[in-house]
Parts: C-alpha cells; structure tokens; sequence
C-alpha cells in the first residue's frame, strides 16, 4: 500500500475534470529512488542496491475509444500535449516532460502492445534535477497506466525496459536501468538488490530501527549528461582493453593485476566500477544482518572511490558527507547517492540520530557554502500500481 495524501488526489482530479469535461477512471504511481549503494555500477552489467521511496509521480487517466492521447501536466502550468497512435509519433518541439509520455508510448507500440487512446494528467513531488529519478518514475508510471489500462502482457521488469527505452531513444539520455527498474519493482520497507546483467532482484529488508535521509546540496548539476558519457566510454575503453564483456566480468583482484594494461585515468574508473559492485553486495549482506558498522564502512569506501577515483562528487557534497561522517561515528552510513556533479547525500542511521544530524546540516551547510539544503526524511516504498 501507498498513502497518498488525499488533498494531492482531488487537486489532480479538478484539473483532470476541468481539462477532459469529465472524471478520471482511475489512478497509478510510480515513485522515485534513492540508491543505497552501487553507484555507476548498472550500465557495467553491476550491481545495484536502491529502495523505491515515498515520492511519486501521479497519474489519473480515463480510456479511450480512440487513438488519441491527450496529457496535462499540473506541475508545468497545466501545459497540455496531444498525440495520435495512428501516426508515428515524433518528438515535441518545446515540452521535454511531453517527451517522456510520447517516448514511453512509442516504446509500447514498437513492442508491438496493442494500446488504444488516454486522458492523462499527471503531477509528481520528486523533486526534479536532484538525482532522485523524477524521470524514471515518470516513465514507470506512463508504462503502468498503459498496461494496466489495456491488460498488455508485460512484467513489471519490462515496462522498466521500456522506460529506459524510452529515455535512451527517444530522450536521448543514455542512462542505465537502475532508476526504472526500482521504481517498477521496489517494495515497502526493502532496499532491491538488482543484478544489472540478469535482472534478477532480492528485497533486502530494511531494519525498522534505520532511518532513510536524504539531503538535496541544490548543487545545480551543471554538464551532467557530457560527463556521463565520458565515464560509460571509460568504462567501455576499460572493458575493450581488458578483452572483457562489461566491468563485471572481472573481480577487483584480478583488476589490480591487470593495472598497467591501463591508461591511469582508465584504470581509476574501472576501480570504482569493479570495487563499488563488490561493496554493493556486502552492504547487502550487512543490510540484512542490521550490521551499521560495516555498512557506514561500505557507504564511505563508496564515496571516497566516488571522489577519487571517478571524481563525480563536487566541495559541497563532500563537505556535507564529512559532517554526517564525523557525526555517525559509525553508527550509520553516508554518501553521495545518483548520477553526481551536484544532487543528493543519502544517510542510514538510528532514528534517535535523524535531529541531531539535521540540526549539524542546518547550521553549518549554507554557511560554509551559501547553498541552501533541502532535507527528506524517506521510507522505503512499494513499486509503480494503481492507488
Ligand atoms: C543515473 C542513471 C542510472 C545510474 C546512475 C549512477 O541515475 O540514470 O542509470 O547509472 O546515474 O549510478
């Protein structure tokens, strides 16, 4: 189950109703992630170790008879975008979050779902550009609305596909499958261990005790897709070198054997990549053990390697880390969670713990770096269904 605050609902309802002429049929969710775990790892053939939280892209739509698809966005000004299914469908020349419906909708006819028309009006409270996958939870929830609708013959692991289909095709952001996978797939209460070469999950439970924070920098990610492609090119570079498939098919052991058949900035990505899926499978096993001691150890390992090795965290966010380090003392973990360049810190700890650390962040962040922190306390949440 999702809690939905109702007064969300009825406000995407009235615009639903004022928009179409009449009410919607019914409603869906998808929510975004925030990554544990594993970072860089996915489009590695890696693993990776996110949960599914309590913020969620909406959706209230009513069938069609026909091929028309019509949408409303409540979070860009009600800006409405209108396709038909019996054209091919093409890019919008101005609204990027049309792209994302009309790409997703697209991806399910090229797999040959047999979709009729929709009224669709969205809105979402993850918060956007911060690495938390407003995007991915837009897709899962497009992808879901559909299927559901029209009963299409889809698991919840391909309308994820679909969804990064969609966004690597049609968006044209190369990203990995984490993000959809999570959103499609998580659980209340678990963390979802995903092996990103097999697709196979494990819902690792989340002890009650441990609180989910995430702290937004408001770093504003600038060059984000450039560097990210450089990093997958790198990480490609490494694995032609190495004579391999994917970072995967080699252990960190045999990668340090291997160092001086690498350019040092090549070696250094691979580093990350091999390690960080390694620590993401122990910080698994010491998830479930409730073992804090040896995942705040994983957690930094992860964001040193971050810093370091892949050099994708930025001052502010290692400031922020530092602070929540020093104060966990060991008690809990802490690191940059998403893409980089900017966006989230996620911190595991006691709940006894969450004032104090906010209280730390609050008094010190904007003063040291003049950027004022949005803090979020999470729970780990179910995956896209209809509410
Ligand atoms: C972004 C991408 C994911 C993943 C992360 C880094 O969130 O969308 O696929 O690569 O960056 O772990």
């Amino acid at each position: 189950m999702t809690t939905i605050s109702a007064s969300r609902l009825s406000v995407l309802d009235r615009v639903f109703e004022t928009t179409f002429g009449s009410a919607p049929a019914r409603h869906f969710q998808a929510p975004g992630r925030v990554n544990l775990i594993g970072e860089h790892t996915d489009y590695n053939d890696g693993f990776v170790l996110p949960c599914a939280i309590d913020y969620q892209t909406l959706v209230a739509v009513k069938p069609r008879t026909d091929m028309t698809v019509r949408v409303v966005a409540l979070d860009y000004a009600n800006q409405q975008d209108e396709f038909s299914l019996a054209d091919e469908i093409e890019s919008h020349p101005t609204q990027l979050w049309s792209n994302y419906v009309r790409g997703v909708v697209k991806h399910l006819q090229l797999r040959g779902m047999q979709i009729q028309g929709a009224d669709i009006a969205i809105t979402g409270n993850v918060p956007q550009g911060a690495g938390l996958s407003s995007s991915a939870s837009l897709e899962v929830a497009i992808g879901e609305t559909f299927k559901q609708l029209y009963q299409l013959p889809m698991t919840m692991a391909e309308v994820a596909l679909n969804g990064q289909a969609a966004e690597n095709q049609f968006v044209g952001c190369n990203c990995g499958i984490m993000d959809q996978m999570v959103s499609a797939c998580g659980a209340e209460h678990h963390a979802l261990l995903l092996d990103c070469r097999t697709y196979d999950t494990q819902l690792i439970s989340m002890p009650e005790t441990l609180a989910v924070m995430i702290i937004n920098s408001n770093v504003k990610r600038g060059l984000v897709d450039s560097e990210y492609n450089t990093r997958r090119l790198q990480c490609e570079q490494a694995a032609t070198i190495l004579g391999i498939k994917a970072l995967r098919d080699i252990s960190l052991n045999e990668l340090q054997k291997q160092k001086s058949r690498l350019p040092e900035l090549v070696y250094r990505r691979a580093h990350h990549v091999v390690s960080d899926s390694e620590r993401t499978l122990l910080a698994a096993e010491a998830l479930r053990n409730n073992d804090l001691k040896t995942l705040s150890i994983l957690m930094a390992e992860s964001h040193y390697s971050m810093r370091d090795d892949f050099e994708i965290t930025v001052p502010p966010i290692d400031y922020i880390v530092e602070l929540l380090s020093d104060y966990l003392a060991g008690q809990g973990g802490v690191r940059m969670t998403g893409g980089g360049f900017g966006g989230c810190i996620v911190a595991l700890m006691p709940h006894a713990m969450v004032d104090g650390a906010k209280q730390l962040i609050v008094q010190n962040y904007a003063n040291k770096t003049g950027i004022k922190e949005d803090i979020y306390i999470c729970k780990a949440s179910i995956g896209a269904g209809e509410i």
